[in-house]
């Protein structure tokens, strides 16, 4: 908790000022819960096991202490530092750092980028809470095959008009529920909305998602499967050393590195902007570094994919993970749950979970946006919300009926991808080398709990940067000018 002087100081600023997140164990949850997405239980696993399995740890690791969480400090500061001056926003905070008329334009990514971010995010979300009905009610049991869940999620998702679903109805129900709670946390605030479905949403996820991979864990050989777990534990952690010699390893490893924590995205910066001027943010950062990794390594690394090789074996299931993370997700597993007693349970649990996972995260990514409007433009709450959920609301009505058509994916590549490691790089080079790593340095260390080890200050300063422009030159080589060039579309750009 935090000390009662720090809450006393703070307290006329909140009376007239910006709002204040309102307990540092409701700081920590909501900040996990911006990282901790979907991507922890779909994207990693898939990654994990498609590159070197065990030893894809390696560059996961390495981009995790030299890029993931010196950005993690990064986008803490300077976020603190912004909010300190009435700037929840990238463009406000960038400005800060750097006087130059250039800066609040290159800040503006900070807001398109989520924004662009959270609209197909949103659609997502909405299938996880949809699915999360249909195995409640055990409305798919029955489709025992891959080929016929597949054919369900495809009419679910207005893909195509089938014997299971004859109408967008009943996506655009779940897609309205989802967008409505949205609101209503956003509406409600930082303190009493946000950080409220944080410290409810975390701990059900973290419940749910021991509770699924302990019943992973425990199935051994199941009676209707073709492996075993331990089989499936052994596909996605045993090492292939010889992986670690294709640079494209290491670019995935760092581009989720950034996805999972949601860095280069500006959304770590206005949650930060929400603190106090000493608020500690270097224990806090690291906490939060922390907690998404376990919720992602851990339970991320074995629920889907282990599951996955104990009833289908492994070549069907590298034959799933390549098609992509979506499948594995909503097309494998749950013709797995029906498989497992009490399936329907597990399968309602799994669902939800990755709802809890949606949500917290979705609501970081529209929050640059409302910040804006209302700290840029004086804007009252109610105002701004309703304004960004108009927008939102008509963006997302056109990636439903174009998604058959591949808008998604497209939107997910340059935002998602992409964009965040442009935006990522930008960021580090401001803070280090335009603000200065000394300045920097001591702003980060303002009330900090924690004091970094000294080697941050050179890795902040030279390591960080230089990785992270191979990394961006690595992939403008390897992606980007395919991409251009519209070349082959690959899977690997799933969330
Ligand atoms: N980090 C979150 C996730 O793992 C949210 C996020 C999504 C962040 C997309 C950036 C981009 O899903």
């Amino acid at each position: 908790m935090l000390g009662a002087k720090k809450r006393k100081a703070a307290g006329p600023a909140e009376a007239g000022g910006r709002a204040q997140w309102a307990s540092r164990i409701g700081l920590i949850l909501a900040m996990a819960g911006n990282a901790v997405g979907l991507a922890n239980f779909l994207r990693f696993p898939v990654k994990a096991a498609a590159n070197g399995g065990g030893a894809f740890m390696i560059p996961y690791f390495c981009a995790l202490v030299f890029l993931g969480i010196p950005l993690m400090w990064v986008e803490w500061t300077m976020g603190r530092h912004g909010g300190v001056h009435g700037h929840g926003t990238t463009p406000g905070m960038f400005a800060l750092l750097w006087k130059h008329p250039a800066a609040k334009y290159l800040g503006a990514l900070g807001i398109a980028l989520p924004f662009v971010i959270v609209v197909y995010y949103t659609f997502i979300e909405s299938w996880t809470l949809g699915f999360a009905w249909f195995s409640g009610t055990g409305k798919y049991f029955g489709l025992t095959t891959r080929d016929a869940m597949g054919q369900f999620l495809r009419g679910f998702q207005g893909v195509e008009q089938n014997q299971f679903f004859a109408s967008w109805l009943p996506l655009l129900l779940f897609l309205a529920i989802t967008i409505s709670l949205n609101y209503y946390f956003l509406r409600k605030g930082i303190s009493k909305g946000i950080e409220l479905l944080a410290k409810v949403g975390m701990p059900v996820l973290l419940v749910f998602g021991v509770v699924l991979a302990v019943r992973v864990l425990t199935l051994e050989t199941p009676a209707s499967g073709v492996s075993t777990v331990g089989a499936g534990m052994g596909f996605m952690w045993n090492p292939d050393f010889s992986q670690l010699g294709r640079a494209t390893v290491w670019l995935t490893a760092a581009g989720q590195v950034f996805f999972t924590l949601s860095l280069g995205m500006g959304i770590i910066n206005t949650y930060a902007s929400y603190l106090r001027e000493k608020n500690d943010v270097t224990l806090n950062g690291l906490t939060t570094s922390m907690t998404n990794e376990f919720s992602e390594v851990i339970l991320g690394g074995t629920i889907a994919i282990p599951v996955a090789v104990a009833f289908f074996g492994v070549v069907e299931t590298k034959l799933i993970a390549a098609e992509g993370t979506f499948n594995l997700g909503f097309q494998s597993l749950p013709v797995i749950f029906q498989k497992i007693p009490m399936g329907q349970i597990f399968g309602a649990m799994w669902f939800f979970l990755l709802f809890i996972a949606g949500i917290t995260s979705s609501v970081a990514l529209t929050s640059p946006a409302v910040a804006f409007l209302e700290d840029e433009f004086k804007w009252k709450r109610a105002r701004a919300v309703n304004t960004v959920f108009a927008v939102m609301a008509a963006c997302l009505v056109l990636v439903v009926a174009f998604f058959k058509f591949g808008f998604l994916d497209e939107l997910d590549f340059w935002a998602g991808t992409f964009g965040l490691v442009v935006f990522a790089a930008i960021e580090i080079v401001l803070f280090s080398w335009v603000f200065g790593v000394k300045k920097g340095w001591k702003e980060m260390h303002l009330g900090a709990d924690l004091k970094v080890p000294k080697i941050f200050k050179f890795i902040l300063k030279y390591v960080t940067p230089v990785y992270m422009l191979t990394v961006l030159g690595g992939w403008i080589y390897q992606d980007a000018i395919g991409k251009l060039l519209m070349k082959g579309e690959d899977q690997s750009r799933h969330p």
